[in-house]
């Protein structure tokens, strides 16, 4: 109808990760097709964005808050009936269980409401000041063209982070689905279509080489935000011919660590160590994937944390009380396996007897020790279930590890009491982007800055701060007579 437009190429096929058993053999399971488009769609939609952004006066980008946000609301009220067919695309395309999956759609919807009342408060501090015989009135204006991707692990309240913010400060939106997580985007086109008006978001599809390098190559993004991998962040980034004009809002990897003290509650520590390394397969920015324990503790500490494992659930995504589900990437089985090899061959044993191996999509929790500063599991970033426990004399050697790391997201810090903690929390504190005390990183409640240090985040993630992020200040002043 001219109003928005998917632009369309030929079709890609979806598969699950959760496979299809035929006979004796596991076999991929289609889920749906979506357009892959070229280099020439992908630009056509990010002229459509340009335009609507450019069109002027009573567009989208010039229209005041109160009433872009009152059409977010109703965007907000319609994609509630849709709970039922986004909860099931969830867990189809990304093998999480229904609590994870009902959980992810309730946050996104809170998360709305959040940034609604976000805006409203930014725009309603527009102070008018009077000095030096100038009054102004101070506001907020949209950046301009937005691209907005967000991750495969929670494609649906990922992506809307950055794209509400983004709506609700009047810019106009490209919007790439991730891989998976693609198909439960379809109930909100017609939502976005029915509400907005043309050329305000822009969906593409298609392989991230072919439509994402050409998008910024042009120099006509005017604000990346993208929540995923470091390297694609930076190869995005890079290519952008005026990066002194483009603003970047990104969440990347982590290598979040545990570090458990002597007279620790071993209880908890075990109990969040669990929960933070292993819910959702450890597929989260946020999962603990290192664990430090004193010396002192880590045969009581490990024998408490297998303990809990046996405990932990795993099966398909629709079965009660699940944690581990099949992992969402093809290769991530297969990666796992290499850092397993590497850290066997350099030293490391298996701890669980039921750890290691896996077929197919699956990965069973697997908890390795000793890890050492030689394997390359200290370094990289499994996000999966392959959990690497260090043993430690001195706090030194986590500062190293922290120094060494490429990451800086967040920490938890188990101990007996504040006079422990706090020296700690000094020295960490300027290192990354949330200390956790006695408790697993997360990135929730979700009205705390959310972001990070070295390759783990640019800027902040959090509704206000993306608010701002991806506005700019908009002053009128005038002499006052
Ligand atoms: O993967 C990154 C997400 O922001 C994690 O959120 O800590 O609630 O699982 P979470």
């Amino acid at each position: 109808n001219g109003f928005f437009r998917v632009w369309a190429g030929a079709l890609t096929e979806i598969f699950s990760p959760i496979p299809v058993r035929r006979e004796d053999r596991l076999e991929p399971r289609l889920l749906g097709r979506v357009p892959n488009l070229d280099r020439a769609a992908a630009l056509d939609a990010l002229s459509a964005a340009r335009a609507t952004y450019d069109r002027g006066r009573g567009q989208w980008p010039t229209l005041g808050i109160v009433q872009r946000a009152a059409v977010m609301r109703e965007f907000a009220r319609r994609l509630a009936s849709c709970r039922a067919e986004i909860v099931l695309l969830l867990m189809w395309e990304t093998a999480k269980s229904r609590a994870e999956a009902e959980g992810e759609f309730d946050r996104t919807l809170r998360n709305l409401d959040e940034a609604l009342e976000e805006a409203h408060n930014l725009v309603a501090s527009g102070e008018i000041a009077v000095r030096e015989g100038i009054s102004a009135r101070c506001g907020r204006a949209p950046r301009g063209v937005v691209l907005c991707l967000g991750p495969s692990n929670h494609p649906l309240n990922e992506t809307f982070a950055t794209l509400v913010p983004a709506l609700l400060m009047g810019n106009t939106v490209v919007l790439k689905p991730p891989r998976h997580g693609v198909l439960l985007f379809r109930p909100l086109l017609a939502l976005w279509r029915d509400l907005l008006p043309p050329g305000v978001v822009n969906v593409i599809y298609g392989e991230g080489d072919e439509v994402l390098l050409p998008l910024m190559r042009s120099g006509d993004v005017d604000a990346l935000a993208f929540i995923g991998s470091p390297q694609v962040g930076q190869s995005l980034v890079q290519v952008h011919p005026r990066p002194l004009r483009l603003k970047s809002v990104m969440g990347l990897g982590a290598k979040n660590a545990a570090v458990v003290l002597p007279g620790a509650d071993l209880q908890q520590a075990a109990r969040e160590c669990l929960l933070g390394a292993l819910a959702f397969n450890g597929q989260r920015c946020t999962a603990l994937k290192i664990l430090f324990v004193h010396r002192a503790e880590v045969s009581r500490f490990i024998d408490l944390f297998l303990r809990g494992l046996r405990a932990v659930r795993w099966g398909m995504p629709w079965r009660q009380g699940v944690w581990l589900t099949p992992l969402i990437e093809p290769h991530r089985p297969a990666y796992l396996r290499e850092l397993l090899a590497d850290a066997l061959r350099q030293g490391a044993r298996i701890l669980n007897p039921d750890g290691g191996a896996g077929a197919g999509p699956w990965f069973p929790p697997t908890v390795v020790s000793p890890v050492t500063s030689a394997m390359r599991l200290w370094r990289e970033e499994q996000f999966g279930p392959l959990v690497p426990i260090v043993s430690f004399d001195r706090w030194g050697e986590v500062e190293d590890y922290l120094e060494q790391c490429d990451y800086a997201q967040q920490i938890s810090l188990f101990a007996r009491d504040a006079a422990q903690l706090d020296p700690l929390i000094d020295s960490v504190v300027n290192q990354v982007g949330r200390v956790n005390l006695n408790c697993k990183c997360q990135r929730g409640p979700d009205h705390l800055p959310f972001g990070g240090r070295k390759d783990s985040a640019v800027d902040t993630l959090s509704a206000r701060e993306v608010l701002m992020a991806l506005s700019l200040p908009a002053v009128v002043a005038a002499r006052d007579s």
